[in-house]
């Protein structure tokens, strides 16, 4: 079946067409049109402004995909309905039941934390051993959740304040490093010392699975405010240093609470994903812990491209839903209804 995806739930206008079968997804098209330019000035994403843009560029990014398709016969249209900035998923959302009230195409709402899930089955995991334990870090949110089958999660832990992503980007913008900041902290961190300050790691010993990012984010803002202060000038201190210290304190705490899970929840399988997923020391860090603590166990996690938001990974989880029931994950109506 030809599946078109469709996604707006934040700051990305993504547009896909997804071939599946028995043998799973081949990405026929996927198209992503950033609004990093239009967001930089304000350093974060204003959810108005986000919505103008995707209204927009979702016609041209439709028409695109279509054609590096070349324009297949559409069976299923999937959305992304949550969650995600209301003003920006509308325009998707409305996008999506016109064509399919047009076209007379079936339609279906995509939960976007399982879209971020399924980029790992994008370039095909048939076989992926259950229980999954998964690490979904993005910019809006940092969630364990335990997938006991297709369909069958439960949330074990997640953020209480700031996501990973958020920090990143928030962090990055207290250092002057500009938007969007966590891929240019985790470039400037590769020359720094992991160890030259010693930040918190939030709620790393509390015993459960829950994530706090706004502690560290302060504790980096008075390092910051203390040297500016200090006759000591921070120009004196190699911001690649904070930079690579920050990013070590937040690996820790997400590497340490994923082995502790995947031990309790004798989970088959490890799966990393969302944007800050694109993250190198934490894609390398993850893999060695998991190698060292559960050698039997498997780990997966989506290449580059597809860890940041895109329509092809909405595609695929209306697939799946395919095989399967409803998708009971929190913060939205079950993917599905519309
Ligand atoms: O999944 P995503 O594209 O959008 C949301 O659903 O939020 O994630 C975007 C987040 C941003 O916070 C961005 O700074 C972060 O992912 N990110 C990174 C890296 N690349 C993107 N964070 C750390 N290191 C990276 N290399
Ligand atoms: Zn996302």
């Amino acid at each position: 079946m030809i599946i078109l995806g469709i996604e707006t739930s934040c700051d990305d206008t993504g547009v896909a067409v997804v071939e599946a079968d028995s043998k799973g997804c081949r990405i026929l098209s996927n198209i992503v049109s950033s609004q990093t330019k239009v967001h930089a000035p304000y350093g974060g994403v204003v959810p108005n402004l986000a919505a103008r843009a995707h209204l927009k560029n979702i016609k041209p990014c439709f028409e695109r995909a279509l054609k590096e398709a070349k324009n297949p016969k559409i069976d299923l249209i999937a959305v992304t309905v949550g969650p995600g900035l209301i003003p920006s998923l509308l325009v998707g959302v409305n996008f999506a039941k016109a064509l399919a009230y047009a076209q007379k195409i079936p339609i279906t709402g995509i939960n976007h934390i399982e879209g971020h899930i399924y980029a790992n089955w994008l370039l095909s995991i048939q076989n992926s051993k259950f229980p999954i334990l998964c690490l979904v870090v993005s910019g809006g949110h940092t969630q364990l959740i335990l997938m006991e089958g297709y369909g069958k999660y439960k949330l074990l832990g997640e953020t209480r304040d700031d996501a990973a992503g958020e920090a990143f980007d928030k962090t990055a913008k207290l250092l002057g490093l500009g938007y969007p900041g966590g891929p240019i902290l985790a470039q400037k961190a590769k020359e720094g010392n992991p160890r030259a300050f010693d930040f918190p790691r939030p709620m790393i010993r509390a015993n459960n699975f829950d994530f706090s990012f706004s502690g560290l984010k302060t504790a980096v803002l008075y390092l910051v405010r203390g040297l500016r202060d200090s006759p000591q000038s921070l120009g004196t201190v190699p911001i690649s240093d904070i930079c690579a210290s920050f990013q070590q304190a937040a690996i820790d705490v997400l590497v340490s609470k994923t082995i502790r899970a995947a031990k309790k929840y004798k989970t088959k399988t490890i799966m990393l994903s969302g944007g800050v997923a694109a993250n190198q020391e934490l894609r390398k860090q993850l893999k060695n812990e998991i190698e060292k603590n559960l050698p039997n166990a498997n780990f997966h996690v989506p290449p580059i491209k597809f860890c940041g938001d895109n329509a092809a990974m909405i595609a695929a989880v209306a697939f799946y839903n395919r095989k399967r029931g409803q998708s009971p994950l929190r913060g939205l109506s079950p993917s599905g209804t519309i």
